[in-house]
């Protein structure tokens, strides 16, 4: 397997993610009850798999290794997918905020996180197709072999060090757990 393949497993699990959040969304559309424990779960996976870990892989790793090979950062396609990862990230705050408020009561915080939720997912669908089907091809036009082993060596230790006990595969049983229970 090479880097970037190793990336678009991580996108597989991040939409089937998005999914979940627009079931969320709907339900509380609706007036349906969605426990605060799912949604602290949902956030949490945003916060941790999909920012702190994939976006992370991304940004300190394949966009430097891209970089280093003469690919521009500031301009272009890395610095719209930068500018990217940033929105999301503010969608993420605002939603994981939302739960927090919700989770203590408030259900006026309804309207936060079913829009966040919707903004967040609308913006990672888009990114996701950008990614998959013009930079990561990019990437594998410059990056020689060598430095796409080395990346995949180094996604390893990105999993250690954000992910810590809980590792990748908590992450990948926890959508399909938040899925059935959304259902
Ligand atoms: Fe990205
Ligand atoms: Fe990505």
């Amino acid at each position: 397997m090479i880097a970037t393949e190793a990336l678009k497993k991580d996108h597989r699990v991040i939409e089937k993610m998005l999914d979940v959040l627009e079931k969320i969304s709907k339900k509380m559309e609706k007036g349906d009850n969605v426990p605060s424990e799912l949604l602290k779960k949902a956030s949490d996976f945003i916060r941790n798999f999909a920012d702190n870990y994939h976006h992370m892989k991304e940004e300190d790793l394949l966009f430097k290794a891209m970089e280093q090979k003469g690919f521009p950062i500031e301009g272009g396609p890395i610095a719209i997918m930068l500018g990217e990862h940033n929105d999301g990230r503010g969608y993420a705050r605002a939603l994981a905020e939302g739960v927090e408020k919700y989770a203590s009561g408030d259900s006026g915080a309804k309207k936060v996180i079913i829009d966040n939720a919707r903004n967040y997912a609308g913006l990672l669908a888009q990114h996701i197709q950008k990614e998959d089907n013009i930079l990561y091809m990019m990437a594998n036009n410059i990056l020689p072999e060598d430095f796409q082993n080395e990346l995949l060596d180094k996604f390893d230790k990105v999993e250690k060090e954000k992910l810590s006990d809980r590792g990748r595969q908590y992450y990948v049983d926890l959508v399909d757990e938040l899925d059935k229970a959304i259902a």
